[in-house]
């Protein structure tokens, strides 16, 4: 078969290699900008013949073109060709296929580097939408496993060891706070998406009258980009968030391995359903937490792909360079990665069974009183690092009749302090060590619930 001439033959005066044509291609990734590239050019379009800088007629035909070109790759019958390089290229040769000369006309007043910025910042504006949703979702579905757990007692931790009882509920909705973050951080990327690069040209502007302020009203851009060199060398926007993701996966590969943590036999505190789990083809006794593994496990991913780009970004001269085509499998990957991980820990939290009494019984190990007793003797009078010292003394007794505090009589406690009087027994009891925590943000129901409420749940 001919091979049709490239766009440039009239500079470049040989057939490009084949295997040029294969490195550089990037149609097998960018096809998936193709609704942004038709949207942008459409409005485009409308403005230069608003602009009289092409005639109505031409941008109606364009227009359709374009809009017929839609259709077809969405039914799956648009011949895509790696000789055309990207999916700008690609479209373009349709239309000029399909209409004739006057789709030359369409990129008039624009290059590449700022049609692809633009298609770029359409694209993620759209994607940064489904996953704030996202996040909001599985934010509610956190929301009400704690409310459904309200009361249900576990062991809280500081180096993995035992510290002070929590109300589980709190401990999941400490995931809500770190999501909450997660959210508004997306939320100011999208700020910084929100801005239409289109007109700046291959990166000096250019020379026909053309009205940005329209383009922006149509594609719904609050703001223009302020220099044509910055907007088209600029991924700021994309890595800011692959960094807001990446931030995003150290909360959800936390839980995750949490999860996997207490789905062990050691903690028992949790059982994942059956359906999200996978069995071992040799140890026919097994249930393992693949989903989970595999979110803990795609936070190298996403890590990765920020630094691909923060890499690929460094020391690049201004303007363009084609350095930056490279911006998009980091970033497709990573938008992928998180809605899916997202959607996948939804489900896992909405099918979670807790098994309350294992995480009861674990509280009630490990001296997790040990505070309140100190606290207790503060009340009665003493300072807090001698109330302290003092029970670091009664646990060690207590370790050494394996006995928990509660379980040494009023006689053998009063050896050590004849401060403490009958009431220490309730005072120590796990529901009150909870419920005195009622300080903004503690483990008290109170503040549980009203975490909840805030939240709508
Ligand atoms: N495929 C290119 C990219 O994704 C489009 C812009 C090409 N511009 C250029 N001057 N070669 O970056």
């Amino acid at each position: 078969m001919a091979r049709e001439k490239k766009l440039w033959a009239g500079r470049i005066n040989a057939s490009m290699a084949h295997s040029v044509e294969a490195f550089t291609s990037s149609i097998a990734v960018d096809r998936r900008l193709y609704r942004c590239d038709i949207t942008g050019s459409i409005a485009h379009v409308k403005m230069l013949a608003r602009q009289r800088i092409i005639l109505l007629s031409e941008a109606q035909k364009i227009v359709r073109g374009l809009k017929a070109i839609e259709r077809e790759i969405e039914r799956g019958n648009f011949p895509f060709s790696s000789a055309d390089e990207d999916i700008h290229m690609n479209i373009e040769r349709r239309l000029t296929k399909k209409i004739g000369a006057v789709a030359g006309k369409l990129h008039t007043a624009r290059s590449r580097n700022d049609q692809v910025a633009l298609d770029m910042r359409l694209y993620l504006r759209e994607e940064l939408k489904v996953i704030l949703d996202a996040i909001r979702r599985l934010k509610k579905e956190l929301a009400r496993a704690a409310r459904r757990n309200l009361k249900v007692i576990m062991p809280g931790y500081t180096h993995l060891q035992r510290a002070q009882p929590v109300l589980f509920s709190h401990h999941l909705l400490a995931y809500v706070d770190m999501l909450d973050r997660d959210g508004k951080r997306v939320e100011g990327c999208a700020e910084r998406v929100n801005v239409l690069p289109l007109g700046s040209g291959a990166l000096a502007g250019t020379t026909f009258p053309i009205d940005r302020a329209y383009v922006a009203k149509m594609l719904g851009f609050p703001r223009l980009s302020t220099n044509s060199i910055d907007a088209v060398s600029d991924r700021d926007f994309v890595l800011e968030f692959l960094s807001v993701s990446a931030i995003l996966f150290v909360h959800l590969s936390r839980f995750a391995e949490e999860m996997i943590l207490w789905c062990s036999e050691e903690f028992g505190f949790i059982e994942l359903p059956d359906r999200y789990c996978t069995g071992s083809s040799m140890m026919p006794q097994k249930k393992n937490p693949d989903v989970i593994e595999l979110i803990r496990a795609r936070t190298g991913r996403v890590y990765g792909n920020l630094q691909a780009l923060l890499t690929v970004m460094k020391g690049l001269p201004l303007a363009y360079n084609r350095d930056l085509q490279e911006d998009k499998i980091p970033l497709f990957d990573t938008v992928d990665t998180v809605k899916a991980s997202l959607d996948m820990m939804r489900e896992v939290v909405r099918g979670l069974k807790v098994k309350k009494e294992r995480m009861l019984a674990a509280a009630q190990e490990g001296f997790m009183n040990a505070t309140d007793l100190a606290d207790y003797l503060v009340r009665r009078g003493m300072t807090f690092r001698s109330a302290y010292t003092l029970v670091g003394r009664i646990v060690r007794y207590c370790l050494g009749s394996h006995r928990r505090i509660e379980q040494l009589s009023l006689k053998e406690l009063r050896r050590f302090n004849p401060r403490i009087e009958e009431d220490v027994y309730a005072f120590l009891a796990l529901d009150a060590v909870i419920e005195r925590r009622r300080a903004l943000g503690g483990t008290s129901s109170d503040n549980v619930r009203r975490r909840l409420r805030e939240m709508g749940v």
